[in-house]
């Protein structure tokens, strides 16, 4: 058949889009897909390597392709095999491009005829973008060494080749090995880690994207919370984190009456080192959380909700391409929010909203223009290049403004249907919105209109009538603080005997930039600020002393930068120091700090100091 030149054009754009939705693979999604992965790997802690195979069942999408191409970065390929359905295997012909910085190495590999099954034989480096090593005395209990991986957004193919796109999914099983003494955990059926004997299996029978898959061993320990919930720890931290944690559950439940019931089965965490750059990360069956939000009193556990709630937006339904990442931390903003309104109370909820809506603002003005869409344009950016509270926070203020103008009965049906309609699949924004219109705003005419969401989604900044959450307990901090402030009041006056964390945030928050130094002191001596043992207090408490210029927090601060890595807690301390004269100091700080700190942590800072 001959073809038009526009029918030639169409189906030219049709073969190309796949992948061409998704800039940062290599992919020939078109041409062949793989639906399960078997890694076979070994834990190499003296050489901070995997080495082993990885094994991929193809899918072929185009007849005549002969071709798969894999996303790799910093990983050396030893041989490449392949099974034909004789059952023969054969050595593939693999060709291994240069390095792209933020794309990685392009993997090509050629098949004389179209194969069922590949391996690929590789090790990772010790720089593995997507890997930490921990050394044991970079760990808590000092005896065995640590390592786990983070794959969001493009860092999966820093340890495993893959088709690292979140526009594909696979099921996967791995046989792990360690040293004796260590436990390897998964995002996976993790029951074979049970019995800690350095020989591990592990099973993820339902399809993810690549970006979900993850590892950690070390001196792993565990404790059942419940039923179904149970924590992976170090010794020396399990028993704090079970006492934090155990809402799990009824989160759980409270979102699975709201949007329907949870579909991975067991819901673990494991707790990791405080070098994690991030606060948590929602690895399907396996949340990896930072030990920063354990303070004792459950202030912080919203993280939890978080990274649950990515149950359903993210790991069920899932954003095509990470210019879409709004899809996935918008929804599950607000889905965290209203598992703390279930388990918590509104006042809280409201309280966390207002904190997240004020963070959002503040760091607004900072961004590029076109970083404050919904609907991000990377322009072949790394992901994490464009990180910020936007997809987040604007996201969930999205959420909450439909919420509002539909009421919660016909939203949350809304939502439910959405999550149901798209389980175990990806979505671009584009589709998003065709949904939308469809299911909600067509629905319900005359309530909000196309126009006004596509606004929402590709407008920058926030729209005038976004909602602005306020809390009345915030109110009344803001009543005393101006009192205080106006000298007509002192400290000891203040109720502050049953604030919140939150409303100690939200107070420390909103003091002014240009205090005078007794004003500093005298908070200081009341409240002991310095010495906080609430990370997030820390930080607010350190920023508004380096902007004030306030000294005497030296020691601490350098405790803090040194002893977490959670990348929210610490950059923009680094940040803030640098613009305030204080760079070289900063620098000794980081230079000591650095060895502990997670690849992209250390990329982000070595920026601030170039
Ligand atoms: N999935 C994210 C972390 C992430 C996002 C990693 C993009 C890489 C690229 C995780 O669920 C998350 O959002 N964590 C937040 C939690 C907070 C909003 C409660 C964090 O780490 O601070
Ligand atoms: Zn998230």
């Amino acid at each position: 058949m001959k073809l038009t030149p526009l029918a030639t054009f169409v189906a030219l754009s049709l073969s190309a889009q796949a992948n061409a939705a998704d800039e940062h693979t290599y992919a020939n999604l078109s041409d062949v897909t793989t639906n399960h992965i078997y890694l076979d790997l070994n834990i190499d802690f003296d050489n901070k390597q995997l080495v082993g195979f990885a094994e991929h069942n193809l899918e072929w999408q185009n007849k005549k392709a002969r071709k798969l191409v894999l996303d790799t970065r910093d990983l050396e390929i030893d041989k490449v095999m392949y099974q034909t359905n004789d059952g023969n295997w054969h050595r593939a012909q693999f060709d291994l491009a240069p390095r792209h910085d933020v794309r990685g190495a392009k993997l090509t590999i050629s098949f004389k005829q179209q194969a069922d099954k590949v391996r690929v034989y590789y090790n990772s480096l010790p720089q593995a973008s997507g890997l930490q090593w921990l050394t044991p005395e970079q760990t808590a209990t000092k005896t065995q060494p640590f390592m786990y991986s983070q794959s969001q957004a493009i860092h999966a193919r820093s340890w495993i080749p893959v088709q690292d796109t979140p526009a594909m999914r696979a099921t996967y099983t791995a046989r792990i090995q360690t040293p004796e003494d260590v436990r390897a955990v998964m995002s996976a059926d993790n029951t074979d880690a049970f019995i800690k004997d350095g020989n591990y299996f592990f099973d993820m029978p339902q399809a993810i994207p690549p970006y979900l898959i993850a590892i950690g061993a070390g001196n792993l320990e565990y404790k059942e919370m419940s039923h179904q919930t149970a924590i992976f720890a170090e010794p020396t931290i399990l028993d704090a984190s079970v006492n934090e944690f155990n809402d799990t559950q009824a989160m759980i439940e409270k979102t699975n009456a709201m949007y329907g019931e949870y579909a991975w089965g067991r819901y673990d965490l494991l707790m990791l080192p405080p070098s994690f750059p991030f606060g948590g990360m929602e690895n399907p069956r396996l949340s990896f959380i930072t030990p920063t939000v354990v303070a004792g009193d459950k202030s912080l556990v919203n993280l939890i909700a978080h990274e649950l709630a990515h149950s359903w937006s993210g790991n069920l339904v899932t954003n095509a391409t990470w210019e879409d990442l709004w899809l996935n931390e918008g929804f599950t903003s607000y889905v965290e929010n209203r598992i703390m309104e279930e388990v918590f109370g509104r006042d809280r909820a409201v309280m966390e909203q207002a904190l997240d809506t004020a963070a959002l603002k503040g760091q607004m003005p900072n961004l590029e223009q076109g970083d404050t869409r919904l609907n991000l344009k990377l322009n072949g950016r790394d992901p994490d290049d464009a990180f910020s509270k936007v997809p987040y926070i604007k996201g969930m203020l999205f959420l909450i403004y439909l919420e509002e103008k539909f009421g919660r009965d016909r939203f949350d049906e809304f939502v439910k249907g959405y999550f149901s309609e798209y389980a175990f699949k990806s979505l671009t924004t584009k589709e998003f919105e065709a949904y939308l219109a469809k299911h909600l705003l067509n629905k319900y005419p005359g309530i909000v209109s196309v126009e006004k969401a596509k606004q929402w989604i590709h407008q920058p900044g926030l729209p005038k009538d976004a909602p602005n959450p306020t809390s009345n307990a915030f109110i009344n901090v803001d009543t005393h603080t101006k009192s205080w402030l106006n000298d007509q009041q002192d400290l000891t006056s203040l109720p502050t005997s049953n604030w919140t964390v939150h409303e100690w945030l939200h107070f420390i928050n909103n003091l002014p930039r240009d205090l005078a130094k007794d004003k500093m002191a005298a908070l200081d001596n009341s409240f002991n600020f310095t010495h906080s043992t609430n990370d997030e207090i820390s930080f607010a408490w350190f920023m508004l002393a380096i902007d004030n210029g306030y000294t005497g927090i030296d020691d601490a601060l350098a405790e803090h930068l040194e002893g977490i890595g959670r990348r929210k807690l610490i950059v923009p301390l680094y940040k803030l120091l640098a613009e305030k004269g204080q760079k070289e100091w900063a620098h000794a700080v980081y230079l000591k700090a650095r060895p502990g700190y997670h690849p992209l942590a250390q990329g982000t800072i070595d920026a601030i100091f170039k």
